[in-house]
């Protein structure tokens, strides 16, 4: 082999350093390439208790782990051969233009993950074009979102708790603000058992124990914001102390029925969604209601633990009363490639949960901005190899759902 001295030419190309990025939450999240890269910096950077709010399910966590393992078993069959160099991610959703097809889901105590809260959320959702939607269990008031996403879509949803005056009275204020649509929560009867909350002793407000303090020292920044912002405030409820499942139980009324919903539907001026829907049966009453959309959705697996896997149910949803209804789809979505699997098996839209929260727990609005663009970006590239370059070109043949543990033919 013949070898030679480089010249400076040669290594000069080599050579071209990157200015470094001297601020040090923009160079944090640059370097997250994935929902799960945020999840990992939201865990550093977030008291356990919080974290574990977050992440947990309920009993042994089977639903949510079912939920994501279903859009992992999922093998998409591309054309080829097809013009894709514009792709289009808008849709009509209820009535009004989204720019993706997906939304921030409702969240409780979303200030206790991270001081931005709410108000990182809704303006991020603002300036990307897809609707926020705030929890009856938010921390941030309803005319607070409004201002920060002003022109934006902004949803309410709304746990109906023993005191109807009182959950009605925000709906009220939902609508007053302007808010274009009611989602409205039918899973939690009662709140699921989520073990992490119990075993992690989470209160609201946080307790300072020994093991607390030890958790806080490497995180100060979540204390320093937690201590030099506006104090936690409920939306809904003044003041708690206990556990989230006891506050939940305390609050929310086992006695709901469809009757109370058709109720809230007479007052609602606004587009109506139901949450939590979880059987084909289920679907076609709401559907004969007259209701807007349903939301195929476990809570993210913190409800009913080994309950049935929204992706799973959707294609016979879809079937059954897509073409009166719209259906919606959340738990598990973890990736802009699990989007593109419901939309093509006939999901109008879906919401993320985690995935919100773990971008707002990470850095707070630019956070959330990392996880709307790494959804975004996975999305137009899925739909890219897919060959196609509008959602509405997206149909069930481009999904094969996967079984697992079939016996190998021999
Ligand atoms: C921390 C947390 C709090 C939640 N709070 C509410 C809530 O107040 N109201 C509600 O309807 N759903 C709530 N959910 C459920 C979400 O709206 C959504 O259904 C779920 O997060 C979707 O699953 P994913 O987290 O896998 O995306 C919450 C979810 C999480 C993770």
């Amino acid at each position: 082999m013949k070898r030679r001295f480089p010249k400076p030419r040669d290594l000069a190309p080599l050579m071209q350093f990157k200015k470094p990025e001297l601020n040090a939450k923009k160079r944090r999240l640059a370097s997250a390439l994935t929902i799960y890269d945020l999840r990992d910096i939201a865990q550093r950077r977030t008291p356990k208790a919080a974290f574990d709010y977050t992440e947990g399910a309920a009993e042994a966590e089977i639903s949510l782990a079912r939920a994501r393992q279903a859009f992992e078993d999922i093998q998409f069959n591309p054309a080829i051969l097809r013009d894709v160099s514009v792709v289009d991610l808008s849709s009509e959703v209820l009535g009004a233009p989204v720019a993706m097809p997906f939304g921030i889901a409702p969240t409780g105590f979303t200030r206790m993950m991270q001081t931005e809260g709410e108000i990182a959320g809704a303006s991020a959702a603002g300036a990307a074009g897809i609707p926020f939607s705030l929890s009856t269990m938010g921390t941030t008031a309803i005319e607070d979102v409004k201002a920060a996403n002003p022109t934006g879509r902004n949803w309410f949803q709304l746990y109906m708790w023993k005191d109807r005056d009182r959950s009605m009275a925000l709906v009220d204020r939902a609508a007053k603000a302007g808010f274009d649509t009611l989602l409205v929560t039918v899973d939690v009867p009662v709140a699921g058992a989520r073990l992490r909350d119990k075993r992690n002793g989470f209160s609201i407000p946080p307790q300072l124990t020994p093991g607390t303090v030890l958790n806080a020292l490497p995180r100060p920044e979540w204390w320093i914001n937690f201590l030099t912002t506006e104090p936690l405030a409920f939306a809904s409820l003044d003041r708690w102390s206990g556990t989230v499942g006891e506050l939940l139980d305390s609050m929310f009324d086992p006695t709901v029925t469809f009757d109370d919903l058709a109720w809230i539907k007479e007052q609602w001026p606004g587009k109506l969604v139901v949450k939590g829907v979880q059987s084909v049966a289920d679907a076609r009453t709401l559907a004969s209601m007259g209701v807007d959309g349903i939301t195929l959705s476990n809570h993210g697996g913190r409800q009913l633990d080994r309950a049935p896997i929204p992706f799973h149910l959707l294609p016979e949803v879809v079937r059954e009363v897509g073409k009166d209804t719209e259906v919606h789809l959340d738990t598990g979505i973890m990736s802009g490639a699990d989007i593109v699997a419901a939309i093509a098996l006939g999901a109008k839209f879906t919401l993320i949960g985690r995935a919100y929260l773990y971008g707002l727990m990470a850095g707070g609005r630019e956070g959330v901005d990392r996880t709307i663009g790494i959804l975004g970006d996975q999305i137009a590239r899925t739909m890219r190899l897919l060959g196609v370059k509008s959602l509405a070109e997206l149909e069930p043949g481009h999904v094969t759902q996967l079984e697992r543990l079939v016996p190998r033919a021999r």
